[in-house]
This record gives C-alpha cells, sequence and structure tokens, in this order.
C-alpha cells in the first residue's frame, strides 16, 4: 500500500517533469533546461519500477540489460555525428516499436503476471490493448528500420514503387483490423502472430516508396507511433506512467510532423503518398571553368570579403551544407569579426533548412550565437529587400524560388527570399542540386556570386581574409 502511494506520486511527477521537457525543448534557450527534466523524470521512472519488489523477480537479469544497454547507448551518443541524428532516432524508434511487441506477447501468454485474466479468458479490454500495442509496434519496428536503412545510405533514397501498391496496403490493412477484431473473440494465439506479421510487413510496405527528402517527417510520425504504442502497453501494464509519456511522444510526434509538411506546404497524405525526392544531393558544375561556362558569376574569398565590408547589413542563411561542413564556427568568427566593423548580421533560419527540425537552431547554439541573432524565416523575410548581401553557407532548396512555380516538386514551400537582398553570396561546392533534386537559378542571377568550395573552408579563409591575413 505504502508502495503503491509513493508510486503513485512519483509517476506523477515524473509525468510532470516529462510535460516540462517537452516545454523547455522548444525553444534552444532552455533547451538544457528541459532535458535536464527529462533526464530526472526517466531516472525517476526508472527507479520508483525497479522498486517494485512484487512485480521484479530477477534483479542480475535487470543490471546485466540496463549496463549493456547503457554502454551501447553512451557508445554511439559519443560517436554519433550531427548530421546523422534522424537515423539514430529512427533506429531507436524501432527498438520502441520491438519493446511493445514483446511486451504485448509476454502479456498474452502470462496474462496472470500482468493481472489482465487467464490464458484463454482475458479481459477484452486488455485483448483490444494489446493487440493495438502490438500491431502498432510492429509497424513501428519494420518501418523505422527501412527509414534507418534510406537515411544511412544502405537502401537507395529513391521512392520504391511498384504497380497496386496503394491497393495492396489497403488490404494488409484491413486484414489487420479484422484479424484484430477476430483474435479479440478467439484468443487464439495463431491469429496474433499473423496480425504480428501482417503489422511487420506494412511497416515496410508503407515506408519503401517514401522518398529521402521525406524521411524526416517519417521519422517523426515513427515517433508518433512508438509513443501510441508505448501508451497502449501502458494500458495493458495498467501503468499510468507509460500511458502519460506515451500519449506525450503520440501526440507531439503527430505535431510535428504537421508543422513539418506545413514548413513545406505539402499534405501529409502528400508527403505518405507522393514519393518525392531522391535523397541524394549529386554535385553539379563544381570548377569555376565549368561554372562559369554555365553562366554563373564565381568570384573569390578576396571579392566575398570586399563586399561584406563594404555592405551594412549581412544576413547568413545556413542550411545542411554548413552542417556536413561543420563550419558554425567559423561562420559565427566570422559574424563577429563583421559586427566589430560596425556591419548589422542576423542569421535566417528556414524551419526545414538541414535534415532534421531545429538542425540549424542547435549548430547555431552550439556555436554559441547569442539568440536574438537569430530569425525565424516568417520574421525576417520582409528585411532581405533591404539588406546589402544575403550569404548563404551550404543551403539550397530553402532559397529556391521554384518554389514559386506550381509545377515544381517543391511548388508552394514557403522560402528564404534571399534573392531580394543587393547581393546574394552563395557558398557550396559546386552547381549541384539540393535535397529536393531541382536546380537552382538563382545561380544564374546577376545579382549573385557563387563562391565556390567546402562551406568550413571558405569561411576559415573569409575569416583570415577580413582578419587581413593573406593565406
Ligand atoms: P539542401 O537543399 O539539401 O542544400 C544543401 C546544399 O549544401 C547542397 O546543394 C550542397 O551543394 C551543399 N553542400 C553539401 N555539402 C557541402 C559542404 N561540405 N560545403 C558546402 N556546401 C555543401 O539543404 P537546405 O537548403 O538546408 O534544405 C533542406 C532540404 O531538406 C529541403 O529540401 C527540405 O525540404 C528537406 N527536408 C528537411 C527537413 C528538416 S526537418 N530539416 C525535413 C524534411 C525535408 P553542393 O553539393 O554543390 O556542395
Amino acid at each position: 500500500m505504502i508502495y503503491a502511494n509513493i508510486a503513485g506520486l512519483s509517476y506523477l511527477i515524473a509525468s510532470v517533469l516529462f510535460i516540462l521537457a517537452l516545454k523547455g525543448l522548444s525553444h534552444p534557450e532552455t533547451a538544457r533546461r528541459g532535458n535536464l527534466f527529462g533526464i530526472i523524470a526517466m531516472v525517476l521512472a526508472v527507479v520508483v519500477t525497479l522498486a517494485n519488489t512484487d512485480l521484479i523477480s530477477n534483479y542480475l537479469l535487470i543490471i546485466i540489460a540496463v549496463a549493456i544497454g547503457g554502454a551501447v547507448g553512451a557508445a554511439i551518443a559519443l560517436k554519433i555525428k550531427m548530421t546523422d541524428l534522424p537515423q539514430l532516432v529512427a533506429i531507436l524508434h524501432s527498438l520502441v516499436g520491438l519493446a511493445a511487441v514483446l511486451i504485448a506477447k509476454s502479456a498474452f501468454y502470462a496474462p496472470e503476471r500482468y493481472g489482465i485474466g487467464a490464458v484463454g479468458s482475458i479481459h477484452l479490454n486488455s485483448l483490444i490493448e494489446m493487440s493495438l500495442g502490438d500491431a502498432i509496434g510492429a509497424v513501428t519496428f519494420t518501418g523505422s528500420i527501412i527509414a534507418f536503412a534510406k537515411l544511412q545510405g544502405i537502401m537507395s533514397g529513391a521512392p520504391i514503387t511498384f504497380k497496386g501498391q496503394h491497393a495492396l496496403n489497403a488490404l494488409i490493412g484491413l486484414a489487420i483490423i479484422g484479424l484484430t477484431i477476430f483474435f479479440c473473440i478467439s484468443q487464439d494465439p495463431v491469429v496474433f502472430w499473423i496480425i504480428t506479421a501482417l503489422s511487420l510487413l506494412i511497416g515496410i510496405t508503407l515506408i519503401i516508396p517514401i522518398g529521402g527528402a521525406d524521411m524526416p517527417v517519417i521519422v517523426s510520425m515513427l515517433n508518433s507511433y512508438s509513443g501510441w504504442a508505448a501508451a497502449g502497453i501502458g494500458f495493458t501494464l495498467q501503468n499510468n506512467l507509460l500511458i502519460i509519456a506515451g500519449a506525450t511522444i503520440g501526440s507531439s510526434g503527430a505535431i510535428l510532423s504537421y508543422i513539418m509538411c506545413k514548413a513545406m506546404n505539402r499534405s501529409f497524405l502528400n508527403v505518405l503518398f507522393g514519393g518525392f525526392g531522391s535523397g541524394d544531393s549529386s554535385g553539379g558544375a563544381s570548377s569555376a571553368q565549368q561554372a562559369h561556362e554555365r553562366g554563373a558569376n564565381v568570384g573569390s574569398v578576396e571579392d566575398a570579403a570586399f563586399l561584406m565590408r563594404q555592405a551594412s547589413s549581412v544576413i547568413i542563411v545556413p542550411g545542411y551544407g554548413m552542417a556536413v561542413a561543420q563550419a558554425q564556427n567559423a561562420v559565427k568568427e566570422m559574424g563577429e569579426l563583421l559586427q566589430a566593423e560596425g556591419i548589422s548580421v542576423k542569421y535566417a533560419i528556414h524551419p526545414v533548412a538541414g535534415r532534421m527540425p531545429g538542425h540549424m537552431n542547435v549548430l547555431l547554439a552550439d556555436a554559441n550565437v547569442p539568440y536574438d541573432m537569430v530569425f525565424e524565416m516568417d520574421d525576417i523575410n520582409s528585411e532581405f529587400s533591404s539588406c546589402d548581401v544575403a550569404f548563404v553557407m551550404g543551403a539550397n532548396d530553402v532559397t529556391n524560388p521554384a518554389a514559386k512555380d506550381p509545377k515544381s516538386p517543391i511548388a508552394g514551400m514557403p522560402i528564404l527570399e534571399v534573392e531580394r537582398a543587393a547581393t546574394v553570396l552563395f557558398c557550396k561546392r559546386s552547381l549541384g542540386i539540393g535535397y529536393a533534386g531541382i536546380d537552382n537559378e538563382l545561380f544564374y542571377r546577376p545579382n549573385t556570386m557563387m563562391l565556390l568550395g567546402d562551406a568550413k573552408d571558405t569561411a576559415d579563409k573569409l575569416v583570415r581574409a577580413l582578419k587581413g591575413v593573406s593565406h
């Protein structure tokens, strides 16, 4: 009784901390605090659960599992590159899905241990909860593995489509619903396993037609699924904390997917069935000579430093290339040097710049760029027309005016309107395409100057040029 009260209170505190963690993570300034709340909540939840001696019969096994899982997690966290985070999130979601499936199976075969009835006479509500947790968990498991493989380049990022694909998915979906009803009536283990197998299959068939460019939306959607799977299992385990945490993850993941779709001006159904983007960003003309022949105006680092020195305002637009090159510290130093000369410097962030939500905010925060210099797209777009230099650092799609063409694959995506600046400096390695796989005609405009080269290398050279050091 005393344990039940302490556990209830601790779970309530942990639930509140999880919600505060999410709130904190919604802004870079409060993100560290949010993260800390999340860690405290998780430690509290684990300790209180482990303290339930009625439930746990073998502590040694749990300690060994925690040690192995903790060591693997710590090793990955230390090694992972920022640009690889989306695939790490995807593979971790697959484990949440797998856990949901395994718990559902264990509840089905040992219902007495969970207080949900006996073999062959499990309570109806528990059957519904466990079959939902099992099915959503299985879809999350295989779907996340496919998302991981596409993002990691193990599988091609191009959409894999075939005739009758949507009909097949609809058929499998209907079969899962029908069999779930039958399972709840019959409690037949074979039917339960068939539901799992079909759910594993639909996880694959749903995700393979999705192109690489849409994968971050899918990862967020799978995040949402994993939350609902956890909430479903929370009901089976009669664990309020798991229900609250699962539902929080489920709804926040769904909201994030919605925000990403809105930032790309696409419907969620279009993402699911659109088959958009190859996932590969291939190079175009990479030498100054080739770029020149294609009509682009290619400048040197000295030209760029001169132009920026003459400016009274510079807006820096970071993108995926800055992340790959890890150029954020050099970019920040460049901005500081310009500011020291009395030039106004601001950073403009597009909501889907980079490869995950908040990608650019995290990088700039990592480089200690003050938050009051960083502006979201809607707040800064009106300033490009009065700014002297828009400095685009490894971004492409998020500036591409092709979005205004209804026939373009990125039609309707709001963009950072860098073309309105007096001069646009584009730092990238070539005239190649971005993630959406389409050309950017801004490279050939008269007010554009291309700075061809790696973002970090170019930013380092610019810093030296601004300091007046020859290289
Ligand atoms: P992209 O359009 O992908 O352009 C990035 C550019 O960086 C490339 O054109 C590439 O050109 C350049 N680059 C690569 N490595 C570089 C390096 N080492 N140094 C300098 N430049 C380098 O990126 P973006 O403008 O940030 O747009 C993001 C894209 O991802 C959008 O299409 C968006 O819809 C999609 N997406 C993002 C999200 C989230 S949540 N962020 C979600 C879904 C989809 P070169 O090869 O010529 O160097």
